[in-house]
């Protein structure tokens, strides 16, 4: 017992050069609430990975570890562009653990905090990938629960014209849905609950509906360097997220076209029926309200308006955006 903690909890610079099932740790990249995520080498292919130890008290519970099972292997067997590949989940010493693509680059929660609000094209841009990406596990029955811009990776791209690449990453990982349906008990640590769907949060059903509204609040805090709701406590932002109506994003950003305030509207519905289908067809009405309501004939990558009816883009649309490389 005393091992598997300190497998978790040992400081930074003890793990380093240890060794955990076939993974050698190099240094820790970062840790949220439920994991420490490290950079690490797996001996038997020689190459960097990202390696993620799950805290040991979700080992412990038994729905979690059910999900945990079953999803990281549906996740492992999702083959996209923009989802992380997962390489090997298993357990050892009592704590599960992740081996993942390691992807060099930033989170968008920690562009967003760096940069502010992003312009228009660029969040289109990360937003489009995402997306797809979620539409994709969506088509294999696989909800991802935890939308939120911790969860989306931004590396470097291949060319100016596709200035970043995107990766989610973390699908069925969140405690969320446990907590918010009573498994956890009082004062556990849930995670943000800023994205968190009205059905996640009475416990109804949910489907990959539920991921379209976490998405759109996403997509708003990219737009306006906050999420939908801000609330001085849990209780309120929860009572929020199914009561509310969100504000308009043009009362943040009065310079972009109003049309994009249906949109909104339509992706943070509180009904999942009053929703977009799909995560893209969300993209595709943010796209056709961001050209003046032209419709795009193709709404996953690459422009889609006319020359002559895009914004005038901003000098930093296509700089690259992150740290290192
Ligand atoms: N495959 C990866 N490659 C590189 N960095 C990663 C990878 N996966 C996660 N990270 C980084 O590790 C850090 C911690 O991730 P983690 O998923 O534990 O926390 P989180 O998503 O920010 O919060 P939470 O615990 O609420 O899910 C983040 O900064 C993230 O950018
Ligand atoms: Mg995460």
């Amino acid at each position: 017992m005393a091992r598997e903690t300190s497998l978790f909890s040992g400081s930074p610079s003890e793990l380093v050069g240890r060794q955990i099932a076939s993974y050698r740790i190099e240094q820790e990249i970062g840790r949220g609430g439920m994991a420490v995520v490290y950079r690490a080498r797996d001996l038997r292919l020689d190459r960097t990975v990202a390696l993620k130890l799950l805290a040991p008290e979700l080992a412990r519970n038994d729905t979690f570890r059910n999900r945990f099972s079953h999803e990281s292997r549906v996740a492992a067997a999702l083959d996209h562009p923009h989802i992380v590949p997962v390489f090997e989940a298993g357990e050892t010493d009592g704590v599960l653990y992740i081996a993942m693509r390691y992807v060099a680059g930033s989170d968008l929660r920690h562009l967003l905090d760096r940069q502010g609000p992003l312009p228009l094209p660029t969040a289109l841009r990360i937003a489009a990938q995402v997306a797809s990406a979620l539409d994709a596990a969506h088509e294999h029955g696989l909800v991802h629960r935890d939308v939120k811009p911790g969860n989306i990776l931004v590396s470097r791209g291949t060319d100016s014209d596709h200035p970043e690449h995107v990766y989610l990453t973390d699908f069925g990982l969140t405690k969320k849905s446990l907590s918010l349906t009573g498994f956890t008990t009082v004062g556990q640590f849930v995670g943000t609950l800023d994205y968190v769907a009205p059905e996640q949060i009475s416990g109804r059903p949910v489907d990959g509906r539920c991921d379209v509204y976490g998405f759109a609040c996403v997509v708003y805090e990219s737009l306006t360097g906050h999420p939908p709701f801000r609330r001085d406590d849990d209780m309120a932002l929860l009572w929020a997220h199914q009561y509310d109506a969100p504000p308009a994003l043009t009362e943040c950003r009065p310079e972009l076209p109003s049309g994009l305030d249906g949109v909104f509207t339509k992706g943070l519905a509180k009904s999942p029926d009053d929703r977009h289908d799909s995560c893209l067809a969300f993209v595709a009405g943010l796209r056709s309200a961001a050209t003046g309501g032209h419709a795009p004939t193709e709404v996953a990558f690459g422009p889609v308006a006319p020359e002559e009816t895009r914004p005038k883009l901003p000098p930093r649309w296509a700089e690259p955006m992150f740290r290192g490389g």
